[in-house]
């Protein structure tokens, strides 16, 4: 029976429509209260893109269109692609996130008829196509422009396995399947190994020519990273066309929490408990199958990433987790007295600990971690997760977080004589130096992550697009009820 009476299906029409697999709390809007955040967000943008434009672009422009992104879309098509500026090798995943995926955001995000920007893209993959060398699953690394060449007997699974958002969508758009069928090839290389040492968890380094691994170090962080990111991200974006994304994601996550977040102590299995705080960290597993009690930066996008996933799983436990993670890493930043996170933390844990010394341990002894490497990169991961917990929570201590994060960044991220950015030394120091520094992705992820925390839920809703790893939105298909298989 099929037909429902007129004054039922009303009313069943004037609820608000909530998906099993929507990743977004329903109805969400941001307090008047962080109405003024958003624009402290783009002053920043504007103060550190005009520095970053004067410095880092070596010409000073006397005029120059206040449209920025007019002046950004002239630039990014008159990069030439066909041969190396500077002599040396480019990185096809860098390459791939950065300017691929820029270049199809941009296509998407202005009405799919700027032509031009897809036709860059297209001869960019063209380009980076030169990785796959003979009959080899996997890219090398990093490719030579100029003779088109590459080689290498390592790469690793964020290098080989984060480039199918991005090539699947070129396939999508060009409507040759070469670039999709060369990343997934890429990806299913590594997902469908099962030596690994905890089911779905690949090692980090991998062969080439055979997918192998070449080292079974597991880890959350830097050189895995993205490939674990990408198995959930790819799985929403192609709404599970080939289950082994979404599987593989899943195991890789259980085994995640049953393991690398547990000790077992004489009572009984529990998550990793840091000495204090009780904060949910994620431990790496070295290749003689040892915990180790290290954390970074880089590693905290994984809270946002479980938050993602477990909402289209459905699973609370997960999206638990997630929430409990990112906690974990905003706690970098709320510890420290700068208010800014490390790159690299570790922690005393019950079975043992990293052998940190005396100031270490007596800095543990009150954050429940301890800083290894004390630098910030402008790095955008823990602000990222945060951004992921404020749209599937709601709870606007996500906001405090934000808040509290540009307050912290323009006391001590600011270059007084330029109004730029730039990295900073010591994040436990209140005078430390800054590094002559800015990355890409201070403007491509932190500050539109910042942005888009105090924006309009329902504008860049995270249920309408699927970001990639530099954080270039891509529109997602009307989402499936679910993505359990
Ligand atoms: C566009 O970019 C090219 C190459 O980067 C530059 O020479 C030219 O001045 C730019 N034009 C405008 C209007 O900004
Ligand atoms: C790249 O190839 C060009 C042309 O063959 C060569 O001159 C250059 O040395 C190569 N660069 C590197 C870093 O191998
Ligand atoms: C949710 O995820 C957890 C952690 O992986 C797992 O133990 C549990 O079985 C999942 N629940 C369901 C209903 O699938």
């Amino acid at each position: 029976m099929h037909v429902l009476c007129p004054t039922i299906a009303a009313a069943v029409l004037a609820l608000p429509v909530v998906q099993a697999g929507s990743i977004q709390k329903s109805g969400l809007t941001v307090p008047a209260k962080y109405a003024a955040q958003r624009d402290v967000v783009k002053q920043i943008f504007t103060d550190s893109w005009s520095a970053y434009q004067q410095f880092a672009f070596g010409t000073m422009r006397s005029t120059y269109s206040s449209d920025l992104y007019q002046v950004a879309r002239n630039h990014t098509i008159n990069v030439d692609f066909s041969s190396s500026k500077t002599g040396g090798t480019v990185s096809v995943f860098e390459t791939t996130i950065r300017y691929l995926g820029g270049l199809l955001s941009a296509y998407e995000l202005t009405g799919k008829t700027d032509t031009v920007l897809l036709d860059k893209a297209k001869q960019l993959g063209d380009k980076l196509a030169f990785a796959w060398v003979g009959s080899n699953v996997l890219p090398y690394p990093a490719l030579n422009f100029s003779s088109n060449s590459a080689s290498a007997s390592n790469t690793n699974i964020a290098e080989a396995g984060t480039l199918v958002l991005e090539w699947g969508r070129l396939s999508e758009y060009t409507g040759d399947t070469k670039y999709k069928t060369l990343a997934e090839k890429a990806m299913s290389a590594i997902a469908s190994r099962t030596d690994t040492l905890l089911p779905g968890l690949a090692g980090q380094g991998v062969q080439p020519a055979t997918g192998a691994f070449s080292n079974k170090y597991i880890s959350w962080g830097g050189a895995s990273d993205s490939y674990f990111e990408y198995l959930i991200k790819y799985a929403r974006q192609t709404n599970n066309a080939n289950q082994l994304w979404v599987k593989t994601w899943r195991t890789a996550v259980d085994s995640t929490l049953r393991s690398l977040a547990k000790v077992h102590t004489l009572d009984s299995p529990r998550y990793i408990r840091t000495t204090v705080g009780n904060w949910l960290m994620i431990a790496d597993m070295d290749t003689s199958s040892r915990l180790r009690h290290v954390g970074s930066h880089l590693q905290c996008f994984h809270g946002g990433n479980f938050i993602m996933g477990g909402k289209l799983l459905d699973n609370d436990t997960i999206v638990q987790a997630g929430i409990r993670m990112t906690d974990a890493c905003v706690n970098t930043y709320a510890s420290t007295a700068t208010g800014i996170g490390p790159e690299g933390f570790a922690w005393v844990s019950a079975d043992g600990n990293e052998g940190p010394s005396a100031a270490q341990t007596a800095f543990n002894n009150i954050h429940g971690f301890y800083v290894t490497d004390g630098s910030y990169d402008l790095r955008p991961e823990v602000m990222e997760s945060n951004f992921y917990a404020w749209r599937a929570t709601g709870n606007v201590q996500y906001l405090d977080n934000a808040a509290a994060f540009l307050e912290a960044a323009n006391a001590r991220l600011r270059v007084s004589a330029t109004g730029g950015y730039a990295v900073l030394n010591d994040v436990q120091n209140t005078a430390s130096s800054q590094r002559d520094r800015t990355e890409s992705f201070w403007f491509a992820e932190t500050l539109k992550y910042l942005y888009l925390t105090f924006d309009d839920p329902s504008r860049y809703s995270l249920d309408n697009y699927v970001f990639n790893t530099e954080a270039h939105p891509l529109i997602a298909p009307t989402a499936l009820a679910t993505y359990n298989v």
